[in-house]
């Protein structure tokens, strides 16, 4: 994915295709339900963004890709408990587990309600929340069901998932109103489009905004959050960019993102 989109607030042509002969129906069940053309065989225009099913994943080629595209999946991932990427005191644990908590590792109930390619949603279910994950837009989340299936099967990620993740495709002003309220919900609402700045790492980031169309509603979807988390509300924001509402309770910085966290009950 090295393609920058000519306009980067408009979502650019998605194709799918199929190079494995097992995966054709697929191909073209993705092309009914999204909405978009198979073009199995066909050359990638510039701007185009093609989905490319593989005998064991789905892969997003430009047409910059030759022999292989952007991966979405859940590889880089650290899963040992207790290092890096699960680590307790790393911000993403501590904004979501609070201070107050007497243990850290107490589990809780975590809806991520902006949950893009879902890597976040994987480490908390990682570090041993029970987590939903809700995403709106189709084409994001297909991707995020698929890294999610091939989680759940692998050897290793399989069992360090341990079945705490569920993946939910919906508008997540709605979907919060119809799940039972959790214990925390945490925001990373799109990053302005029209900017370079995000919370999300160079290359998801680049992906995203190629898929995503910019969204509107991020306020109203945090007082609905604020209505429906026990615990607190998590707000990731790229360091340096001002609170999605003024004025977070507690926050927690980190090197590229930080934390805000909105407890309910304060006078926002
Ligand atoms: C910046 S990305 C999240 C990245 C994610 N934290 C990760 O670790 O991969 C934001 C995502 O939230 C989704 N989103 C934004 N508002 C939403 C809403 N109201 N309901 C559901 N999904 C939403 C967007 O479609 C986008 O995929």
């Amino acid at each position: 994915m090295n393609e920058e989109p000519p306009n980067p607030t408009t979502p650019r042509p998605v194709s799918v295709e199929s190079r494995n002969g097992a995966r054709e129906e697929e191909a073209s069940s993705i092309s009914r339900r999204l909405g978009i053309p198979m073009r199995g065989g066909k050359k990638i225009e510039p701007g185009e963004i093609r989905l490319v099913l593989l005998e064991d994943r789905i892969e997003v080629w430009d047409s910059t890709s030759r022999r292989k595209g952007a991966r979405v999946d859940f590889s880089g991932i650290d899963v040992r408990t207790g290092s890096g990427n699960l680590s307790r005191q790393q911000p993403l644990a501590r904004a979501i587990s609070g201070r107050s908590d007497r243990r850290l590792g107490t589990p809780l109930s975590v809806i991520d309600a902006t949950a893009g390619f879902g890597h976040d949603a994987f480490m908390l279910a990682c570090m041993g929340h029970d987590v939903i994950a809700v995403e709106r837009e189709p084409l994001v989340h297909l991707l995020l069901e698929d890294s999610h299936t091939r989680a759940v099967a692998d050897p290793e990620l399989g069992p360090a998932l341990g079945g705490r993740l569920r993946v939910v495709h919906g508008e997540s002003t709605t979907k919060l109103l119809d799940l039972d309220p959790v214990d925390v919900i945490y925001l990373d609402p799109m990053f302005d489009l029209s900017k370079r700045s995000s919370a999300l790492p160079k290359k998801r980031a680049q992906l995203l905004r190629a898929l995503v169309s910019e969204g509107s509603g991020d306020r109203e979807l945090f007082h609905i959050a604020l209505s429906r988390a026990r615990k607190r509300v998590v707000v990731k924001r790229a360091s340096g960019d001002p609170p999605l509402m003024p004025t977070p309770d507690l926050q927690v910085p980190g090197k590229i993102a930080r934390y805000d966290i909105y407890l309910p009950g304060s006078s926002i």
